[in-house]
């Protein structure tokens, strides 16, 4: 099979045009795909009417899939590895805990010792406008540092914290962040990370960063404004704009994104994620 693919922005992305993932796709199919993924770091794939199941069985193509033990109150209610990020109100009527799930530049799962290979979200209801999100090239942003601040970042390790999601001020949403904060303590990653299929460099950042370790937040943040603001320049990103069925898979070990709320919080918005699981990187930090 030879996939058609169209790029999505000059930063990233590509589309997989006349595929359909839920049918069998022999291992030199599923090879291209792999390809087009490791050199367009996000891939879309339009009008997959498909069933929970079927977004499990082609996620575990690209490898073992997380059971999300480090977001309990955020998993499908019967299936552990879809992660949902909906505003749809709980069955109590009580607002949902993942309604402002990724609204901040972030890679999956980086405030644990086994951040995330790459994630596949499905769209199943969106708002009539908006609802985008962003994602960013961590390694065009990289290769356009300055030899001096590649070499200044070569050995800083950020320390990514899990809480810090937006929050309302309800009870609810205060306890979802306690008990995040008690799962998953800070970790420090580098600051640069290699890619483990490509070999290229990666800036390794992003707004759960608070601090680099051994250093205060007082002395980090100007450096991790500035890297985070250099990474999303327009140049290296792209914005997508979903429709139903969509399902977007991207490399969180060279990417960045981050959901908008750029629609009205009133209508529906409502997407399951499955996050496949990366190698093991990092360490627990000391306490600044
Ligand atoms: C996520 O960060 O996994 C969710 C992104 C989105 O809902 O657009």
């Amino acid at each position: 099979m030879a996939i058609k693919l169209r790029k999505l922005s000059y930063g990233l992305g590509a589309e997989i045009c006349d595929i359909d993932v839920a049918a069998p796709m022999s291992e030199s199919a599923f090879g291209e795909v792999h390809r087009a993924f490791l050199d367009h770091g996000i891939l879309l794939f339009r009008n997959q009417d498909i069933t929970r199941e079927q977004h499990l069985e082609f996620s575990r193509r690209f490898g073992e899939l997380d059971r999300h033990d480090a977001f309990p109150s955020d998993r499908h209610p019967t299936i552990p590895e879809l992660m949902l990020v909906t505003n749809e109100p709980q069955p109590d009527g009580t607002p949902s805990v993942s309604r402002y799930t990724g609204r901040r530049w972030h890679t999956d799962m980086s405030h644990t010792l086994e951040p995330s290979l790459g994630s596949l979200l499905r769209c199943w209801t969106i708002p009539g406008v908006g609802g985008d999100t962003m994602f960013a090239n961590m390694s065009l942003a990289y290769d356009a540092l300055s030899p001096g601040m590649q070499k200044l970042t070569a050995h800083l390790h950020g320390v990514h914290f899990s809480g810090g999601r937006k929050l309302d001020s309800t009870s609810a949403d205060q306890a979802h962040a306690e008990e995040q904060m008690k799962i998953s303590p800070p970790v420090a990653h580098p600051v640069v990370r290699v890619h483990p299929e490509t070999g290229r460099k990666a800036i390794y950042l992003g707004e759960k960063v608070k601090r680099f370790d051994g250093m205060t937040e007082n002395e980090s943040k100007p450096l991790i404004e500035y890297l985070n603001r250099h990474a999303t320049k327009p140049e290296f990103v792209y914005r997508h704009q979903w429709r139903e069925n969509d399902i977007v898979l991207w490399d969180n070990r060279c990417t960045m994104h981050m959901a908008l709320a750029d629609f009205d919080q009133t209508q529906r918005r409502h997407m399951e994620r499955t996050t496949v699981v990366g190698t093991p990187s990092g360490y627990v930090a000391a306490i600044a």
